[in-house]
């Protein structure tokens, strides 16, 4: 395929305080994994890594197969590192073959919709080098000094970003090649190597299971409508 989704799901979880790494915890009858890769492969055909926690690689083979159905040829799970960017520096050693354009998806974005992906590989095919859904930031925002603040922000300039984050293969490549540092995300990490960002927009379904409440709200929206 054309496409390489890399599915980063290598994290603890810490924040969410389950006591697991966060992608295996179940939102339904479904982990935040396999529902992440539902809507994965609810867009076209793409080539799948799934970056799993070193012990769980198993585990996140067998849920990519049942969530690719007759593509699991398409699969392929590798273990992540420390951070999210060696994790996903692992995700891009493991892409294979004739691939053009990476997406890098945090698997805690589970309930991504499948027009988010669709967005991120147009503005791609329309001649864009990276592209990154973001939402409008509705609250308003502060510069602190400790705890003093320093003067608003204007929040019109400002963005969130969100994922799947697309790029042309060779610019997430070459961008990871000269990486010093950490970027928390690929992004600023493109960004960094000297490259344009594309912003298209998110939805606020691609919302990250970080947090306790966030997992309940993720439970909420896949619970079935009681009217
Ligand atoms: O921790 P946070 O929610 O910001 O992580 C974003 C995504 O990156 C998650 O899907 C997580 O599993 C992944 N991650 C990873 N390897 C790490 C840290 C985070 O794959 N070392």
């Amino acid at each position: 395929p054309r496409v390489a989704v890399i599915v980063v799901a290598a994290g603890s979880g810490t924040r969410l305080g389950v006591g697991a790494p966060k992608a295996f915890v179940g939102i339904d009858g479904g982990s935040i994994l396999r529902h992440a890769l539902d809507g994965v492969f609810r867009a076209p055909a793409a080539q799948v890594v799934v970056v799993a926690p070193a012990d769980r690689v198993g585990d996140a083979l067998t849920q990519a197969h049942d969530a690719a159905g007759d593509r699991r040829d398409l699969v392929t799970v590798v273990a992540g590192g420390e951070t999210r960017q060696a994790s996903v520096a692992a995700g891009l050693a493991a892409v294979w073959g004739d691939v053009e354009l990476v997406l890098v998806h945090d698997a805690a974005r589970a309930l991504t919709p499948p027009d988010v992906f669709a967005r991120v590989v147009a503005a791609l095919d329309g001649g864009a080098d990276a592209a990154l859904p973001v939402m409008p930031v509705v609250d308003t925002l502060k510069r602190v000094d400790g705890d003093r603040v320093v003067e608003a922000v204007d929040r019109a300039t400002l963005t969130a970003a969100q994922t799947p984050q697309g790029f042309r293969r060779t610019v997430l490549a070459q961008a990871y090649a000269a990486a010093t540092g950490e970027f928390t995300d690929d992004a600023a990490l493109v960004q960094a190597a000297g490259r344009a960002v594309t912003t298209v927009p998110g939805d606020a379904l691609a919302f990250k299971i970080t947090t306790a409440a966030d997992l309940d709200r993720a439970r909420s929206l896949l619970a079935p409508r009681v009217i």
